[in-house]
């Protein structure tokens, strides 16, 4: 029997991870069924217990509900504990493990498609909402120097201090980033979304820097200012999207997909 597997949003439509999923599945050779299901605002578990009673493997999780996914687990993986927030379910009898994928899925970006070893690196994180924290738990375990800047500190801070355990990260707002430069600095912020982006000092690229914003689809307008003042190398995050994805794909089936074809099909 066909195993059936769906990303849940809202709203979701716009979504590429049927299409991923479709691919990885063809070309690992695997018998599965995945699609886009919208879940009503206040509809999230009643989706969820849907999908668990017609016996779904499991689902992908988008906003606004990796949250909720995250107290609806029974199990979760130790990065998806840390994050706070669930992109990934795996549904097995009364199980439902939680896992998030989503800082996996950048770094691997990050360091196998772009090339760029964050060992020992002074990477700037902006943003500490949800999209931050998912990522932050993998950024540490690279080994890299972090620095998180919010526009409200006090933010950064708290995310400073829920991390503790995992690594050391340095708190700051963007007007204390003046005289500092970085060789890498991550978007996550949602900035990007309304047009905007963190008020960054110009001279914040170290040589040979990384840009990346976690969105894409659009070049926003820091990957623009990245590209005027000096970064080397400006990423959108469709990378990162195919990647968490291919993390979640091996979660639920064992088999890593080749996300390369996949990244190029989707640029095409
Ligand atoms: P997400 O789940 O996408 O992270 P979120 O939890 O609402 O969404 O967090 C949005 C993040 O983008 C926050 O870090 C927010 O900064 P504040 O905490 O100061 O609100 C940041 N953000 C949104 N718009 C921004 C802008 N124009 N400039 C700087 N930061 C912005």
């Amino acid at each position: 029997m066909t195993d059936r597997y769906a990303v849940i949003g809202n709203p979701v439509a716009h979504s590429k991870s049927p299409l991923i999923h479709r691919m990885f599945a063809e070309q690992a050779g695997q018998d599965i069924r995945y699609e886009a299901i919208l879940a009503p605002l206040d509809g999230f578990k009643a989706t969820i217990e849907r999908l668990r009673n017609e016996g779904y493997k499991g689902c992908n999780v988008t906003v606004p509900f990796k949250f909720e996914a995250f107290q609806l687990t029974t199990q979760l993986t130790e990065r998806a504990q840390a994050a706070q927030a669930v992109n990934t379910l795996k549904f097995d009898g009364n199980t439902a493990l939680g896992d998030n994928t989503d800082g996996a899925g950048l770094v691997r970006d990050i360091e196998q498609n772009l090339g760029i070893a964050l060992h020992g690196k002074h990477v700037l994180l902006m943003g500490a909402g949800g999209a931050a924290y998912g990522v932050v738990m993998p950024l540490l375990a690279t080994g890299a120097n972090l620095t998180v800047a919010n526009r409200t500190i006090e933010k950064a801070r708290q995310l400073g201090t829920a991390f503790t355990a995992k690594g050391k990260i340095t708190a700051s707002g963007y007007e204390d980033l003046h005289g500092q430069q970085f060789d890498a600095v991550i978007n996550a912020t949602s900035s990007g979304l309304s047009n905007e982006m963190p008020a960054l000092p110009d001279t914040i690229f170290a040589a040979n820097a990384l840009a990346y914003d976690m969105v894409y689809g659009r070049e926003t307008p820091f990957m623009a200012f990245a590209r005027k003042h000096g970064a080397t190398i400006v990423a959108d995050g469709l990378g990162m999207l195919v990647e968490q994805a291919a993390e979640s794909f091996l979660l639920w089936r064992g088999v890593r997909p080749e996300t390369a074809p996949v990244i190029t099909a989707l640029r095409g």
